[in-house]
């Protein structure tokens, strides 16, 4: 056969195949292959992962270097000396609940609803001061019975700085490269922590790089790391304060969230009114990204909310 018509056979091929709605469970398995992790329904696509983030996130260079990169090394170890444990910050609407759901949506089959991802916020699960005993004790079933269930399981952590620090104390255990903790091995687990904490401080520098010319694909971790551990790991008023998570080196990537400029809104409220099914008019998109606050006060350079509220403003414009 010629090249060509074994490339044109190659492509039918393909259509055909591309064209048969290929059930989800075949996909999981094509994914998965015969690893044992599938069992705990783990089929990781980092290429998929990154593909997304490319497309999809914008205005966090640094996330995304990050993200994969901490996860790719971490799923490439076969024998890891302990869970893989991010943490991320930034002020509101930056994208962190976003990315922390793409990047699960990417390793667990059914995404957030999988039986092996587990989020716990404070408000939620831990709303009562005065129960902090039954609480920490939960907490510490939970995390061992699901370990114990499937090693491979992930558990998301929102709001960490209005976590009760006695609750912190409870999850630090599972965090290090120790055997096992209470009977449980655990060392293949993935723990995301995700606050608001430092925001100000990644948004004040921010600022102070743009004030010298730096641009956002400049700023290195390096530039943000210290004011981060500062403001969080240094400061009395912080859940983390004094916890020894850091001391103990127990996380392994700290994960800046920029504050986003206004042209990242715009693409925000492209890619709503697409999700919407709605027609890209350029007015909408001028009027949605000039109702939302700037700060700071002179120069309105960054979207004080993110674009958490673009999806609930598009209504008022369009
Ligand atoms: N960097 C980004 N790129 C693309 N979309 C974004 C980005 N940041 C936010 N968004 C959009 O805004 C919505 C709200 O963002 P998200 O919930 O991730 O913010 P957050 O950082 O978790 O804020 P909070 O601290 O208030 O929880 C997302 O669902 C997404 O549609
Ligand atoms: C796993 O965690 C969930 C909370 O996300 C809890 O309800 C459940 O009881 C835990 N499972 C085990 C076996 O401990
Ligand atoms: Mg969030």
């Amino acid at each position: 056969m010629a090249p060509g018509a074994a490339a044109a056979l190659a492509l039918t091929l393909l259509l055909a195949a591309a064209a048969r709605p290929a059930a989800a469970w075949d996909l999981w398995a094509l994914r998965c292959g015969f690893s044992a992790d599938c069992e705990c329904g783990f089929g990781p696509d980092l290429r998929g992962l990154e593909c997304d983030l490319a497309m999809n996130l914008v205005g966090q260079p640094l996330v995304r270097q990050q993200v994969v990169k901490g996860v790719r090394e971490f799923l490439e170890n076969r024998n890891p000396v302990k869970p893989l444990v991010m943490s991320f910050h930034g002020s509101t609407g930056t994208g962190k609940t976003y990315v922390s759901s793409m990047l699960i949506r990417y390793l667990f089959q059914g995404g957030l609803q999988s039986p092996y991802v587990h989020q716990f916020s404070p408000i939620v699960h831990f709303p009562h001061a005065e129960r902090i005993e039954q609480y920490k004790e939960s907490l510490k079933r939970w995390i061992q019975g699901n370990l114990t269930n499937c090693g491979r399981s992930a558990f998301l952590f929102d709001e960490m700085d209005k976590m009760h620090p006695g609750l912190i104390d409870v999850i630090m255990p599972f965090l290090g490269p120790s055997w096992v903790v209470y009977g449980t091995n655990y060392r293949k687990a993935i723990f995301i922590f995700i606050s608001n904490a430092g925001g100000e401080q990644i948004n004040e520098m921010t600022l102070a790089l743009w004030r010298a010319h730096k641009d956002r694909e400049e700023i290195s971790l390096q530039d943000l790391e210290l004011a981060i551990s500062q403001a969080v790991f240094e400061n009395p008023q912080s859940g983390f304060w004094k916890s020894g998570i850091i001391n103990e080196h127990l996380i392994d990537l700290v994960v800046p969230f920029l504050p986003l400029k206004r042209h990242h809104v715009k693409q925000c409220v492209v890619s709503e009114l697409i999700q919407q099914g709605l027609e890209v008019r350029p007015d909408v998109v001028q009027d949605v990204a000039d109702s939302i606050p700037y700060f700071p006060e002179e120069e309105k350079m960054f979207s004080s909310t993110g674009c958490k509220t673009v999806a609930s403003r598009i209504s008022f414009f369009f």
